[in-house]
Parts: C-alpha cells; sequence; structure tokens
C-alpha cells in the first residue's frame, strides 16, 4: 500500500526540514520525501498548499472509559482525536476503576486497538485507587503498557509517598505527571482568586495553590535526581520555578493548554460552564507569562487536558458544574488562529511543542517523518475558517468555551500508520 502526500510543504524540526516536497508512505511507513516523487500507481493526496508535520501528540487526554462511556470512550475520544489532528494520545488513570493494575491497562490497550483510530498510550496511576495513600504497582504499569504515571485530577498530597514514586519510577526512566493542586489553599474554588472572583462572587483557587506544589515536586526531583512532568501549568510564579529548576539542570518537563494560553479569568463572567477548569482560567499577567514561556523555549509541549462531560455536568449552577473542557477537536485551530497566524510562534517551534517534545517527553519512537518512522502524519491548512460547532464534535463532551469562535488554521488531514483517518473534520475509517 502507497500513499503519495503530495506537493505540502513538509516541516519536520527532527531532520531541520521545512521545503515544498512530496512525502511517500509505504505499507505504513514513511519510505522518502523529497520534490518530484513519481505517483506509480500510489493512491495521492494532494497537499498544495498545506503543510504536512509529523503526527501531533496530545500527552494529556482523558478518555473516559472504563467507567464513564457517558462522558466519553476509547471509540468517540479516538475519533476525536482524529479530527481535531492528532495521531496519539495518552489517556489519564481518572476511569473506574483506575488504571492502576496490568488488568486495566491491558482492557484500555486492547479496546484502542478493537475500536480507536489513533495510537492510545495509557497513563497508570501513582497511587492504588488514586487514593493518594499507597503507591501503585508501578513496575506492572510498565509493563503493561503505560508511558508514565499521574494521578491527574486527584494531586498527591503526601510529600513521602510521591518521593517515594519518584524513587521508584526512577528504575523504567518515566516520568511522574505532576498534577500540582494544594487540596486545601484550593477547596471549593471555583476559579482563579483575584478581581474577577471578587467581582464575580464566586471562591477563588489561588495561583500559589499550583504554585506550592511545583516547588515541592521540584524539590522531590532534586531529592531524588528522577523525571518530573508538570500537566498544565497555569501561573507565572510557576514558570518561574520551572525555569529555576531549569538552570539546576533538575529534569524537570511541563505542558501548558491552549485554554490557558487563550482565555483569562474574565471570561468567567459570563457563567459559562464551560469556562469552569481545573486549573482555572488565570489572569491576564499569568496568560501573557504562558506565552512569553512558550516563546523562551521554557514550556516542552501544548496537551489538551481533554476533559469531556456529559450535558447535566455542565447545564447548572457554576458551583455545581464539572470542571473541564472538551478540546481536542479545537486545541490545534486555536493555537494556529490564535498564535501561529499572527505571527507570534512559528509553525516548526509548533511541531516541536505537538510532536517532537510530547514524543521525547514520554519516550515515545514518534514526532519525525525520518524514512524508516511509522508514518503518523498531520496536515494543516493554514487558511481554512471555520466557526466551533460543538454539537458537531466527534467527542460525546460538548463542553467547549471557543464555541460560536470562527477560527483560522485547521487540521486537515491526519494519517495514522500510512492510514487516512480523518480529513477536514470527517472520519475515513
Ligand atoms: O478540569 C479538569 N478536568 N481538570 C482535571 O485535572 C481533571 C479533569 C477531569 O478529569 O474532568
Amino acid at each position: 500500500m502507497r500513499l503519495l502526500v503530495k506537493g505540502g510543504r513538509v516541516i519536520d524540526p527532527a531532520n531541520h526540514l521545512d521545503e515544498v516536497a512530496d512525502l511517500l508512505v509505504e505499507n505504513g511507513v514513511i519510505r522518502e520525501i523529497r520534490p518530484g516523487i513519481p505517483e506509480a500507481g500510489a493512491e495521492v493526496l494532494d497537499a498544495a498548499g498545506k503543510v504536512v508535520c509529523p503526527g501531533f501528540i496530545d500527552i494529556h487526554v482523558h478518555l473516559r472509559e472504563p467507567g464513564f462511556e457517558y462522558k466519553e470512550d476509547i471509540a468517540s475520544g479516538t475519533r476525536a482525536a482524529a479530527a481535531g489532528g492528532f495521531t496519539s494520545v495518552c489517556c489519564m488513570p481518572n476511569t473506574c476503576p483506575v488504571i492502576d493494575n496490568n488488568a486495566v491497562t491491558g482492557f484500555i490497550r486492547r479496546r484502542a486497538e478493537e475500536v480507536g483510530v489513533v495510537n492510545v498510550y495509557p497513563i497508570g496511576s501513582i497511587t492504588k485507587q488514586q487514593e493518594g495513600k499507597e503507591i501503585a504497582e508501578i513496575a506492572d504499569l510498565v509493563a503493561a503498557g503505560c508511558v508514565a504515571i499521574s494521578d491527574d485530577g486527584r494531586p498527591v498530597m503526601n510529600a513521602e509517598i510521591m518521593r517515594r514514586a519518584l524513587e521508584y519510577t526512577k528504575m523504567f526512566d518515566i516520568p511522574v505527571i505532576s498534577h500540582c493542586e494544594d487540596l486545601n489553599l484550593a477547596e471549593e474554588g471555583q476559579m482563579h482568586e483575584g478581581y474577577y472572583s471578587t467581582l464575580y462572587g464566586l471562591k477563588g483557587i489561588p495561583a500559589v495553590a499550583e504554585e506550592i506544589m511545583v516547588a515541592r515536586d521540584i524539590l522531590l526531583a532534586g531529592a531524588t535526581g528522577s523525571r518530573v512532568h508538570f500537566a498544565h501549568v497555569s501561573t507565572r510564579g510557576s514558570l518561574n520555578l520551572i525555569r529555576q529548576a531549569r538552570q539546576q539542570g533538575l529534569r524537570v518537563t511541563c505542558e501548558v493548554t491552549p485554554h490557558h494560553l487563550t482565555l483569562t479569568d474574565e471570561v468567567v463572567g459570563t457563567y459559562d460552564t464551560d469556562t469552569k477548569v481545573n486549573p482555572p482560567l488565570r489572569s491576564r499577567e499569568d496568560v501573557e507569562a504562558l506565552r512569553a514561556a512558550l516563546r523562551e523555549g521554557l514550556v516542552d509541549c501544548i496537551a489538551t487536558d481533554h476533559a469531556p462531560h456529559e450535558l447535566e455536568a455542565k447545564d447548572c449552577e457554576f458551583n455545581l458544574a464539572s470542571f473541564g473542557i472538551s478540546g481536542l477537536e479545537t486545541a490545534v485551530a486555536v493555537i494556529l488562529s490564535e498564535l501561529v497566524n499572527p505571527g507570534e510562534l512559528d509553525l516548526g517551534e509548533m511541531v516541536r511543542l505537538l510532536a517532537v517534545n510530547p514524543a521525547r517527553v514520554l519516550g515515545l519512537d514518534k514526532g519525525t517523518l525520518t524514512p524508516g518512522a511509522a508514518a503518523d502524519i498531520t496536515i494543516l491548512d493554514l487558511n481554512a475558517v471555520k466557526e466551533v460547532v460543538p454539537a458537531s464534535f466527534h467527542s460525546k463532551g460538548k463542553n467547549n468555551p471557543f464555541k460560536g469562535r470562527r477560527l483560522r488554521g485547521w487540521p486537515w488531514a491526519t494519517i495514522v500508520s500510512g492510514k487516512i483517518v480523518a480529513l477536514n473534520g470527517e472520519i475515513m475509517v
């Protein structure tokens, strides 16, 4: 089986490549990239005027299966990923049962083989049942295929447990992904603590609730020599701490989300529960600091924290609504529209943040178009203009604060192991 992606601008930072060329895929593997490859019976995808990149990898996704299939399942979540331009996703362990043993890990991998349309890499929990009390069987999780561990959504409050987990993971060279939130400081909070929380009358979650845990985990990374990856970093103070840690040579990496890069706490004044997310949308100063950190190269990855919810979880009073944004289908368009097209972020940098670095952080054999690599490819149309219409999402979660916005720049084609799985928002398999 041969697929010829013809005439696109091919960007592959790993090979310092940025040129108009053809890309030939054979039997699911990238064979050759150069101008003027003959068609010779291959299926042809005309990519003239489009941008051809290594497949995007979202390292922070909630697929909800098993246990919460009314919010999302592996079939719908991977279809959403494909439509959104992602060829691989890593799924968080806050399922029911929790991904804290090899049986659940195996189940997810099998389901992904059966019904998934993109690659799925499970992330195991740090503690059994994510209860923060007893470390999970990490060796079993790694042997079963988990690429990292995290208690995402439920931070490990006990520093001793976190320390042991960090020491243990050193054996496998996988990162511990830290959801930084001091639950005592954040308790009952609904939005970022600041001017707008006072104005809107909603209890605030202070920036320090995140920063105190970033500081703790940096200290623990230093004490153990282990790898910590900070999930959804949202404040200027967290970035300052991470910068210092990097300068000290500690093995810390971090991700930011499209919503934290583009929305401030002011929008919560609509009382639209789709703006309720954890960590909360922060102040303008924080958003500016996140953007500056992207330009500086301090941020390793952009990840969605795709958190789909059923209608009832959001169609209620703000205080009662669940936290989370269904972000897989808008992430790439938001980054293109708000950062790349206005000239704030260059395309090569975007590819680093969405493909090269996610693969590096998790040790995945992905993130490049090098001949011989699996043909996971994301093709972008920088000029497409479309409105965000959650009702037409492939995800079961329609909770998205960008609804109604017209965005310029969208994923056009998603190719997994040489197979076109999504084209122009349609699923092809
Ligand atoms: O907003 C969020 N929703 N943040 C998290 O950390 C967890 C997620 C979820 O699972 O719904």
